[in-house]
């Protein structure tokens, strides 16, 4: 297994912290954490002090993606493997460590997607009080497989690929491509979640990420959060099951243009002995996600 142990946060970087603070709450169902202020959102979906921090920013995009690591030796081990590799990395401050409720942390920008990437250790937990949903939600499935996936754009996907391969220990679930083109997403994993980090190629995207996936305990919690957004016109596709992990899902839009998926009932993987795997984009492959191949 590799040094990254599981997805434990993504920051957003946003023009419009009002617009979040009532999506966080209204639509994802999330708690806004009382530590929050005006300039930066804590939003809370599990046991997990926050899985989604919002900061005020001069633009729509991600800010940093975390990534758990196991305890303070793996993190000096993956500082001198990135390091080795010419890579420079940066030891977190007392008050980046303070902020991203952490004991521990180191940060890099990912060389194929120009995102800050941190690796972490022991997230802060809070088991008690329980997160509550604050809409109506059974809640969401993270736990070993951490906070579901997030999906960058990048330009060479077999470089990208390749990056996190052998410095930070995923392995590749599959490629999906174009037929007669070339691969259009690639899928990788680090732990029994099928992937948590993906890239995809769109020459011309309009900010680094795509989405974010969580995972919902029920599939009621799908169609009612479809429902939902119909009603508030942010539904970016139609219901639909994914050919890679079989996740029955939809995706909606943040306030910052991006996209959240919401999916159920993905298929898990042995990652100690998974083969990659690839799948041509056809359109016969699966049912559903209308306005998938048009979403950016
Ligand atoms: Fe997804």
């Amino acid at each position: 297994m590799g040094v990254v142990k599981r997805l434990a946060y993504v920051a957003a970087e946003s023009t419009d912290l009002s617009a979040w603070r009532s999506y966080a709450t209204d639509i994802l169902g999330f708690e806004v954490g009382s530590d929050s202020n005006d300039r930066l959102l804590y939003l809370r979906a599990d046991e997990n002090h926050h899985r989604i921090a919002v900061r005020s920013g001069n633009r729509d995009d991600v800010g940093y993606v975390g990534w758990q690591v196991a305890n303070s030796a793996a993190l000096d081990a993956a500082a001198a493997t990135l390091d080795a590799a010419g890579v420079a990395v940066a030891r977190g401050t007392p008050e980046e460590v303070a902020d991203r409720r952490v004991l521990d942390m180191l940060h890099f920008t990912c060389p194929h997607s120009g995102v800050r990437m941190e690796l972490v250790v022991s997230p802060e937990i809070n088991f008690t009080p329980r997160f509550r949903p604050t809409r109506d939600l059974a809640g969401f499935r993270t736990g070993d497989q951490g906070l579901g996936h997030v999906v960058l754009y990048a330009a060479d996907l077999r470089a990208a690929a390749d990056f996190y391969v052998k410095l930070l220990g995923f392995g590749i679930s599959d490629f999906a491509m174009i037929p007669g083109v070339g691969p259009l997403a690639v899928f990788m994993h680090c732990n029994e979640r099928h992937h948590s980090l993906a890239f995809m190629n769109i020459p011309g995207a309009p900010r680094r990420i795509q989405h974010i996936m969580f995972e919902t305990l029920s599939i009621d919690d799908v169609g009612r959060s479809f429902d939902l957004c119909s009603d508030r016109d942010i539904i970016t596709t139609t219901p639909g099951r994914h050919h890679n992990d079989h996740t029955y899902s939809f995706y909606f839009k943040t306030p910052s243009l991006w996209h959240m998926e919401f999916g159920w009932s993905p298929r898990t993987i042995d990652p100690a002995n998974w083969t990659t795997e690839h799948y041509e984009l056809r359109g016969d492959h699966a049912w559903g996600h209308r306005g998938l191949m048009e979403m950016v």
